[in-house]
């Protein structure tokens, strides 16, 4: 099954929905989800992993949304959280605490406090001062923090170097070598108790080979510490698995973790893992509408109603995202920068397309599914777009438009 966008009848549909008629009913710019190609992904990695005892804790940062987030807890996912936020997120959109696992190298005070008081299943805890803190916020509540160590692999994961995370280099996680001593402190620790290992090497990862890399010099990790008598219930290999953007082989969820699997074969510990992009990039485009067009001698110019406070991903990583006409027309296509209105050089969503372009015409910016709403902003004072959710014939607003009085509703003058 295909749960992409496709050209029928000389549109581009979503589902069974032609992204004219959303345009049409919610306006532009707006995120476009596919419930069938959200619930396509969660299986491909739920088949992966069928007759294992595994969690599939969906990275919440890649998308946040609650309709999101509810339609994977339905489909039984756990969630990797990485902030007090996110947590209430999950709580909100009927997400089970119990299978939360909470991540990141600067959890203040109150988030230990409340995901202790939700019940959490793990703290993937990533340096020795933090392992402290968390024993005293738990000592205050008479409790027991379950805890991880996300323990720094060091190996090269082969992607762009701001989401390359496992190398002995990153703020993240702690040192391979101080793994042991730690583990040690962590058991020693009154109001902790020591439930798993994690790592996370990385992000948009297309070779298969380093994750399982990853996995053997934990698993080496894990019998240390069972020879120091530490037990570990619970291996948590993180997310990362890369999706096509543009002409990317894409692995499935099988292929990708074979290695892997292989590596954990008679394994007694259960398999975490945490799919951002993989679960939502492919599930969502952006459709934005052509509001000038600038021919030009050196350059030609599309300027759309998108920009990059909708879709960061261009001007922070030169991601490249397949930009397509949702009517396309005849006519000879021409190189056309396509940009927003945003005052910054940076502001591109794709150079040199070629495409037969008329103003009014709308785009659909694809893979924009992950990192894409979220990483979103209100810079220029533009509200954010409207997301949409479709469902075979029917969509769904799952998010409504921001306007600009909220924008500055949080803001006051100063007295006179
Ligand atoms: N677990 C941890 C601890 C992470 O830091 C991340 C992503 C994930 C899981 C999910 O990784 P995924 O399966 O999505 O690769 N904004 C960037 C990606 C940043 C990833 C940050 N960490 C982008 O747009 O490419």
């Amino acid at each position: 099954m295909t749960t992409g966008p496709q050209l029928i009848q000389g549109e581009l549909r979503l589902e069974g929905v032609p992204l004219r008629e959303i345009a049409a009913r919610f306006g532009t710019p707006c995120y476009v989800y596919s419930r069938a190609a959200l619930t396509a992904a969660y299986e491909d990695y739920r088949q992966a992993l069928a007759g294992r005892d595994a969690l599939i804790c969906y990275a919440v940062k890649a998308n946040a949304n609650l309709a999101i987030l509810n339609l994977f807890a339905r489909l039984g996912a756990g969630f990797d959280i990485v902030s007090g936020g996110e947590l209430q997120r999950v709580i909100a959109a009927g997400g089970d605490p119990a299978k939360v696992v909470f991540s990141g190298v600067g959890k203040r005070r109150d988030e230990m406090r409340a995901a202790l008081e939700a019940g959490i299943h793990c703290f993937n805890v990533e340096s020795a001062s933090e392992l402290d803190h968390l024993n005293a916020v738990a000592a205050d509540l008479d409790k027991v923090a379950p805890v991880s160590l996300r323990v720094n692999p060091n190996v090269d994961p082969k992607t762009h170097p701001y989401i390359s995370t496992g190398l002995k280099t990153a703020k993240f996680g702690v040192a391979f070598e101080d793994a042991l001593a730690l583990y040690r402190r962590a058991a020693s620790l009154p109001h902790l108790r020591v439930r798993g290992i994690d790592c996370h090497i990385g992000s948009q990862l297309l070779d298969p080979a380093p994750a399982a890399e990853a996995a053997e010099k934990i698993l080496g990790l894990v019998d240390t510490l069972a020879a120091a008598g530490i037990a570990i219930e619970h291996i948590d290999l993180g997310g990362g698995k890369g999706i096509r953007y543009q002409d990317e082989a894409a692995l499935s969820a099988a292929e990708y973790l074979a290695p892997t699997l292989q590596a954990l074969a008679g394994r007694k510990e259960k398999l975490l893992l945490e799919p951002g992009r993989s679960l939502v990039g492919n599930a969502g485009l952006l459709l934005t509408r052509v509001e000038i067009l600038k021919p030009g001698s050196e350059k030609s110019f599309a300027v759309v109603d998108a920009a990059m406070n909708d879709l960061m991903r261009p001007a922070l990583y030169d991601a490249w995202h397949d930009i397509r006409p949702v009517m396309p027309r005849d006519g000879a296509p021409r190189p056309y920068e396509i940009v927003g209105p945003v005052c910054e050089s940076g502001d591109f969503l794709g150079h040199e397309r070629a495409l037969a372009l008329a103003e009014g015409d709308l785009l659909a910016v694809l893979s924009a599914g992950a990192y894409g709403m979220a990483m979103s902003s209100n810079y220029n004072s533009r509200p954010r777009a409207a997301e949409v959710m479709v469902d075979g014939e029917r969509m769904h607003l799952i998010r409504q438009r921001e306007d600009v009085a909220q924008l500055f509703a949080q803001e006051s003058m100063l007295p006179r």
